[in-house]
C-alpha cells in the first residue's frame, strides 16, 4: 500500500505541502471523499499585482477559482458545509471595485458540477484595519477605508450541519440586566414586532449570533460580543504565541493571518468534535490549529514550504499541548491508496 506521506502531523491532523487542486484530484482526494464536515478556507486574493505567494489575476484568477468548487464538494459529507473568505479587491491604478471576487462566487456556487447552494453571507468588519486601498483613501482620500471581508457559506444540501446554540454571543449589559430584573415593556414595537410579557426573560445563556462579525469595537466605550469558545482564543493576530515566536526565531510571519475567533465560530457552528476539517489553503494553519484545540481532526494542504514550516509552531503552543485530545477511535487520517486506486 502507498501512503501520501504528509509534511508534518499532530495527534488529531495531517499538513501536507504541495498544490491543493492537484492533491486533491489526485490519491489524497480520493481518500477524502464524503468525508469532510468543513472545508474553511481563505483562499488567495484576486490581485491585480502578484503578491508573494503566486495569487493569479482577472480570467485566469477566476477560471481556476471555479474549478475548485467540484474538487471541493465530492469531499464534503452530505451536510457537510464549504465557508470561504473571500476579501474585496481594487482595479489597478484606479478607485474602482473590481467585481471579480463576486464573479469568483458566482462561478463557484453555482458551477454545474458542484451542487452547491449558498446558506448564508457573513461579513467581518474589522475596524482596526489599516486605510486601503492607501492611494485612494490616504492621498486622494476619495474612497474610504475597505474594513471588511466577506465569508460566504455553501453547502450540498439546504440543511447542512448547523448549530446556532453553539455561537451565542455573551448577552449585552442591558439584557443581563433585564434578566436580573425579569421586567420589560412588552407590545408592539414600531418594527411590527409584538414583543409578548415573558418573551425576553427566558435566559438562553446568550444571544442569537449575527451575520455581521466585528472583531474589535467601531465605538470603544461599546463591548464587541463575539462568541466565546471552549477556549479564550485571542482576538488578536499581534499578541498570540505564533506571532511572539515567529518574532523571537526572527520568522517573517505569514502576512495574511486569519483571526483564529473567526475560523473558532465557523468550527464550533457547523461541526462536532470528531468532525474532519479542511483547509486546502491553510498558510500559517490557523484553521488545523483551531480544529486541534477544540477536538475536531484536520487536514491542511499549503504550496509554500516556508509557511508549511512555520505553521508547525502553533502546536508547541502550551494552549494546545495541555489538551489530552483522544483522537477518535475510526479517524485514520491516512489515506489509504489501496481503496482509492480501486475506484
Ligand atoms: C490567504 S492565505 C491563507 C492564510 C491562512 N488562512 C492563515 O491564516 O495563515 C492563502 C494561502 O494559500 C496558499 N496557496 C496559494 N495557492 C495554493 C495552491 N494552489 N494550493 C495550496 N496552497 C496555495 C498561499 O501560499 C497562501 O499561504
Amino acid at each position: 500500500m502507498t501512503t501520501i506521506e504528509p509534511y508534518t502531523s499532530t495527534q488529531l491532523g495531517k499538513f501536507y505541502l504541495g498544490n491543493c487542486e492537484e492533491l486533491l484530484k489526485g490519491d489524497l482526494g480520493r481518500s477524502l471523499e464524503g468525508q469532510v464536515q468543513l472545508v474553511f478556507t481563505s483562499p488567495p486574493f484576486p490581485l491585480n499585482k502578484k503578491k508573494r505567494y503566486g495569487n493569479q489575476k482577472g480570467e485566469e484568477y477566476l477560471k481556476w477559482f471555479t474549478e475548485l468548487a467540484p474538487i471541493l464538494s465530492r469531499l464534503l459529507k452530505p451536510n457537510g458545509s464549504i465557508v470561504i473568505e473571500l476579501g474585496n479587491c481594487w482595479e489597478d491604478g484606479r478607485p474602482v471595485q473590481s467585481l471579480l471576487p463576486l464573479q469568483s462566487l458566482l462561478g463557484f456556487v453555482s458551477h454545474e458540477d458542484a451542487g452547491l447552494r449558498l446558506c448564508q453571507q457573513f461579513i467581518c468588519h474589522n475596524p482596526a484595519r489599516l486605510p486601503s486601498p492607501t492611494q485612494w483613501v490616504n492621498v486622494k482620500r476619495c474612497r474610504v477605508t475597505d474594513s471588511h471581508t466577506q465569508l460566504w457559506w455553501m453547502a450540498i444540501s439546504d440543511e447542512p450541519k448547523a448549530d446556532n446554540r453553539k455561537v451565542l454571543r455573551p448577552y449585552s449589559k442591558k439584557m443581563q440586566k433585564l434578566l436580573n430584573r425579569g421586567t420589560y415593556n412588552a407590545g408592539k414595537r414600531s418594527s411590527g414586532h409584538k414583543i409578548g410579557q415573558s418573551s425576553f426573560l427566558k435566559n438562553n445563556g446568550g444571544a442569537i449570533s449575527h451575520n455581521v462579525l466585528e472583531m474589535e469595537p467601531i465605538n470603544p466605550d461599546a463591548e464587541v460580543r463575539i462568541p466565546g469558545s471552549a477556549f479564550s482564543l485571542s482576538n488578536t493576530t499581534s499578541t498570540d504565541f505564533f506571532h511572539a515566536e515567529c518574532k523571537a526565531r526572527e520568522i517573517t510571519p505569514h502576512p495574511a493571518r486569519i483571526q483564529p475567533r473567526l475560523v473558532d465560530f465557523f468550527v464550533q457552528f457547523l461541526t462536532d468534535p470528531g468532525d474532519l476539517v479542511l483547509d486546502p489553503f491553510a498558510g500559517s494553519n490557523v484553521t488545523g490549529y483551531v480544529a486541534e484545540r477544540t477536538e475536531r481532526p484536520w487536514v491542511s494542504i499549503e504550496a509554500e514550504e516556508e509557511y508549511a514550516k512555520q505553521s508547525c509552531i502553533r502546536f508547541e503552543d502550551p494552549e494546545v499541548k495541555k489538551i489530552d485530545i483522544a483522537a477518535p477511535e475510526d479517524t485514520d487520517l491516512t489515506p489509504n491508496l489501496e481503496n482509492s486506486e480501486s475506484q
